[in-house]
């Protein structure tokens, strides 16, 4: 399953070929592919009240409605033979092993990975023409499903609809993807789904902050740290103003204090970006486990071939500031070497070989705070 997913092209081709400029239709890409969990399984997640799950009814002559999770088993009872599809996010984090379907996209950096969305669609199900502003890796993990796109098109939305339908949407190009075929799609280019018969689709997303994004983030640091953050200044005013204008000697200060501020800063400071990186769009925390464990606990367990495994609500980002690596997960800072940083990152577990003795203590850390698992 963890075979490059790209039909044999190179990372790099893919990068310089595909990556943000073109769709890219893979047959093939997992034939052997067993979907872990089936639709069964997605209905009960979509019944649990910490899962993000969406039931869209509806086809595009008649329209689409939405309604939101958790569900109730009675809510599936009801449904009728076709034109309906159940999505629920962050699929991997609730049925880890599905994460590690993510590792077959280790050409990507780990901080872009958002989450697998899981949709199990009944024939004619679909949740409309639509944009997304992230890449996707659509995998058909069972069942058919045709995908109609189109590169330039009428951004008009269906007016009045919680879904963000386009209203004029004509396809330039249509595939059918069978199960174990890939479908990459850029941010941007406008896309439909239809499922042919019953299957599930996984939908791998991944993130890119927007302005806005950084910009929220910045300013919810400033309002709790307004006194670091500086304020307007003018000690070098000249009287002599047009009064009430805003002239380019004002605007040349407001430059000034806003380039010498944490929020000019911020695309420079691999600090901060790491700590962003490692809690954008995180939607639950990794909670600390009830019982810490203790260094020697930890040591016993790697010795009996035990291992840590990183737990999937966690994302790590790592950065070097002079001679320190700073790794930090979910937004919590930790002292780690680069080695063992590029090492939790590319790996979701690690046993007693990829562990050095100096690497234990933030190992620790990092379990008792709940970012890594002790398993078998
Ligand atoms: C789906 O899986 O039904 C929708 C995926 C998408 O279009 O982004
Ligand atoms: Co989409």
């Amino acid at each position: 399953m963890k075979s490059f997913p790209l039909g044999g092209m190179p990372a790099t081709q893919f990068v310089h070929d595909y990556w943000h400029k073109r769709p890219l239709l893979v047959r093939r890409a997992w034939p052997e592919f067993e979907p872990p969990i089936d639709g069964d399984d997605l209905a009960g997640l979509a019944c649990d009240a910490l899962a993000e799950a969406r039931l869209v009814t509806g086809n595009q002559a008649a329209g689409y409605s939405v309604r939101y999770g958790p569900f109730a088993e009675a809510d599936f009872h009801d449904l009728p033979p076709a034109d309906w599809t159940l999505l629920v996010q962050d699929v991997e984090k609730h049925y880890p092993p599905l994460a590690e379907l993510l590792d077959a996209f280790s050409f990507i950096p780990v901080w872009r990975l958002d989450d697998i969305m899981v949709s199990f669609a009944a024939p004619g199900g679909g949740v409309g023409p639509h944009v997304d502003q992230y890449d996707v890796f659509l995998f058909q993990a069972s069942g058919r499903r045709r995908w109609q796109i189109a590169e330039h098109f009428d951004p008009a939305l269906v007016p009045d609809s919680e879904l963000k339908v386009l209203q004029h949407f004509t396809a330039c190009t249509e595939w059918t993807l069978e199960a174990g075929d890939l479908l990459y799609l850029p941010p941007g280019v406008a896309h439909h789904g239809v499922a042919v018969n019953a299957g599930l689709t996984y939908s791998i997303g991944l993130r890119a902050p927007s302005v806005a994004d950084i910009l929220a983030a910045l300013a919810d640091e400033a309002a709790q740290d307004e006194a670091q953050w500086g304020r307007y200044r003018d000690s070098e005013l000249e009287p002599n103003f047009r009064q009430g204008e805003i002239d380019c000697h004002t605007a040349i200060r407001f430059q000034a204090l806003l380039a010498d501020s944490p929020a000019g800063a911020a695309g420079t400071n691999r600090d901060w970006l790491a700590k962003f990186l490692s809690e954008y769009r995180l939607a639950q925390r990794p909670a600390a486990p009830e019982c810490p464990v203790t260094l020697n606990e930890l040591q016993a367990h790697l010795q009996t071939n035990g291992r840590v495994q990183r737990n999937p609500w966690t994302r790590l980002a790592w950065c070097e500031v002079g001679s320190e690596c700073r790794l930090y997960a979910a937004g919590q800072r930790y002292r780690a070497n680069a080695e063992l940083a590029e090492r939790l990152c590319s790996r979701r577990r690690l046993s007693a070989a990829d562990l050095t003795d100096s690497d234990l203590p933030v190992t620790l850390e990092l379990a008792n705070d709940g970012h890594l698992f002790l398993t078998e």
